[in-house]
């Protein structure tokens, strides 16, 4: 069983779509073994994504990720990485598949509704960066 992580960002949050956005997640097989909703700092949004350092959309994107809550989650599934990917839908809403969370929720590029690590060492890492050992229960 592979582990992958996810944020539901500040904008589905807001508009109250945790509930639909798990429904998809536990419909489609994956387990939730780790979960919380929580306030990210700016610097906490800043040592998560901190790949994207020098891209252009680096402050625009720490500071979206840090003006309302977010809910953090670790999912399990077989091949999750690339599954969860899938169920998003391509980065910009625009371009996203239909029945795709980002089709049918993201309203832009910048509010793009979840967050899915892209392999396993970012995976790895993102979970250590918002969980211990002990929260998180297969
Ligand atoms: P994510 O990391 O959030 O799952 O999204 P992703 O892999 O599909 O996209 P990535 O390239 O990692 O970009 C991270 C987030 O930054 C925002 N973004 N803005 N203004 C821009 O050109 C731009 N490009 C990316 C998006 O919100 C994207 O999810
Ligand atoms: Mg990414």
């Amino acid at each position: 069983m592979e582990k992958t992580f996810a944020i539901i960002k500040p904008d589905a949050v807001e508009r109250n779509l945790i509930g639909k956005i798990l429904e998809r997640i536990e419909s489609a097989g994956f387990r939730i073994v780790a979960m919380k909703r929580t306030l990210l700092t700016k610097e906490n949004a800043e040592g998560f994504y901190a790949v994207h350092k020098e891209r252009p959309f680096f402050g625009e994107l720490t500071d979206s990720m840090s003006t309302g809550p977010v809910v953090l989650l670790v999912l399990e599934k077989e091949n999750a990485i690339s599954a969860w990917r899938d169920l998003m839908g391509a980065t910009n809403p625009k371009d996203a598949a239909p029945g795709t969370i980002r089709k049918d929720f993201a309203i832009d590029l910048g509010r793009n509704s979840a967050h899915g690590s892209d392999a396993p060492e970012t995976a790895a890492f993102e979970i250590s960066y918002f969980f211990n050992q002990l929260e998180i229960i297969s």
